[in-house]
């Protein structure tokens, strides 16, 4: 058994332990990682000036939603929802988050994204088999970037029964939050669900269209959900 002291204690506990990872030591003799090339050089060549984005076409603080009881605190940042190879219609859902008082997009914004399987299930949705602590399926948080934009691939979720004959349309969950700007938990829900017209939670502001992306290897859905903050009053 290796040696172990008190200093990769207190790393493994600072750094490692914390996190729910593994100890991150750099190894003695790391150097900088090498460039391939001169950055001037390959911006020079390689990047175009792109026109500032276009505001939303309604442009108004987005309505909220109902929290509902299935949110887990810290999810992972990453661009994919589901765990590789989920089952279910790949879906690519973008868009910006923009301040409703300066009409600029919002950089840094933080969404936090959760929603149900295929089958419509959470991994929190039996309490007699509860997620490991630290397991995240469905679930993740993004960051936009310079100009307010986000991007995620995930499956398109199931809608899921809420009593005798009564159905949830298919949702995806959000909670946006931006420095100065009021916390917005709302839900996006997809045009063409039977069950949109008889959901009592459900608001028309919040529908989105999907649209088929064709590719040589499949294709998949691709929806628009631009969010638009109002400011801490
Ligand atoms: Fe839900």
């Amino acid at each position: 058994m290796p040696h172990y002291g008190r200093r990769d204690f207190i790393r493994t506990t600072s750094l490692g332990l914390a996190a729910g990872i593994g100890p991150l030591t750099l190894a003695a003799d790391a150097q900088p990682t090498e460039p391939s090339g001169k950055a001037e050089d390959f911006l020079a060549a390689n990047v175009v000036e792109i026109a500032p984005p276009a505001l939303p076409a309604t442009f108004k603080p987005t309505e909220d939603n109902i929290l509902g009881p299935y949110h887990r605190r810290g999810a992972p940042y990453r661009g994919k929802i589901t765990p590789p190879m989920e089952p279910g219609e790949v879906l690519v859902i973008r868009g910006r988050v923009w301040g409703f008082d300066t009409k600029q997009p919002l950089a840094g914004a933080t969404l936090d994204v959760w929603q149900a399987n295929a089958e419509g299930r959470y991994d929190n949705d039996d309490p007699r088999n509860p997620p490991k602590k630290g397991v995240f399926h469905n679930r993740a948080r993004l960051t936009t970037d310079e100009s307010g934009y986000y991007e995620y691939e995930t499956i398109k979720p199931g809608r899921y029964k809420i009593g005798p004959d009564k159905w949830r349309p298919a949702h995806i969950h959000y909670m946006v939050t931006a420095p100065g700007y009021k916390t917005l938990v709302t839900q996006l829900y997809f045009e063409g669900d039977p069950e949109n017209a008889r959901d009592q939670f459900i608001k028309p502001s919040l529908i989105i269209p999907l649209a088929p992306v064709k590719l040589r290897q499949g294709q998949f859905q691709l929806g628009t959900f631009d969010i638009v903050l109002a400011r801490m009053s």
